[in-house]
């Protein structure tokens, strides 16, 4: 099963993908978590990509869309999440033409619904481990220890879009650039709007209810 995970910031994607990745034994792509590593790793596309994660703002399609190219054209048959692209119609055409070429097909596109004020609540709360990158919350699932990865004893952090003045500029290009992606595959079939409230697994629940799949 190959799936498109998308929704606004916060709405629970990577929590989501982790969950399936456990369970289904599929590759997660986050185009966000591609350019945090390359921007923690100082490479070129890091060098690019920074200011607009700084920013809030998407990156460029011209630099997105020949990233997701290089990962998928080494998926070697692995099915694959991808969580956060596409996250404009552009990318959503892009893909489509990148699919055929590679002769991959998408399954079922996943939409995560979740009220405004939640999210501001999820994002400002969220803290993630700067070495393994599992994600916390400080209400709903804090670590353990105050600032200490439960997983591996890495160091606990807010993530620097987390502030609060990049978390509207995140939120506006959500509803100018991606919000428009839920008409686009409506139209294209095979969409769930999944609701993104209440705990993790029981949304985790009502996306493996909706996929049709047994974990
Ligand atoms: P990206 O990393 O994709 O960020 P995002 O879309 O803003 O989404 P988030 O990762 O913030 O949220 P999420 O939905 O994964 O929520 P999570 O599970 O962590 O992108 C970052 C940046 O990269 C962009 O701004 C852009 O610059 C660039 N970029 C990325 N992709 C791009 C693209 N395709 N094109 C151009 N630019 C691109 O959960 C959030 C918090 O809520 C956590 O603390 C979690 O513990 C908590 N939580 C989750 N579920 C629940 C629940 N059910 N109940 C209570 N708390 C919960
Ligand atoms: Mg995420
Ligand atoms: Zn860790």
């Amino acid at each position: 099963m190959n799936l498109i995970l998308f929704g606004p910031p916060g709405a629970g994607k990577g929590t989501q993908s982790a969950l399936l990745i456990e369970r289904l034994n599929i590759q997660q792509i986050s185009t966000g978590d591609l350019f945090r590593a390359a921007i923690k790793n100082k490479t070129e596309l890091g060098t690019k990509a920074k200011e607009f994660l700084d920013a809030g703002k998407l990156v460029p399609d011209s630099i997105t869309n020949g990233l997701v190219e290089e990962i998928l054209r080494k998926l070697n048959g692995k099915r694959f999440v991808l969580d956060g692209f596409p996250r404009n119609v552009d990318q959503a055409a892009a893909l489509e033409k990148l699919l055929e070429t590679l002769h991959l097909k998408i399954d079922k596109t996943l939409f995560l619904e979740v009220p405004m004020e939640l999210l501001l609540n999820r994002l400002a709360g969220r803290r993630v481990c700067k070495n393994c990158g599992t994600t916390y919350h400080v209400q709903a699932k804090p670590p353990h220890n105050a600032g200490v990865c439960d997983v591996c004893d890495g160091e606990v952090l807010q993530r620097p879009d987390d502030k609060e003045e990049v978390i509207r500029t995140r939120l506006e290009a959500y509803d100018k650039s991606t919000r428009p992606l839920k008409d686009y595959y409506k139209a294209a079939g095979q969409f769930i709007e999944i609701d993104g409230t209440g705990s993790t697994d029981a949304v985790f629940e009502r996306m493996t209810k909706a996929m049709q799949v047994k974990c």
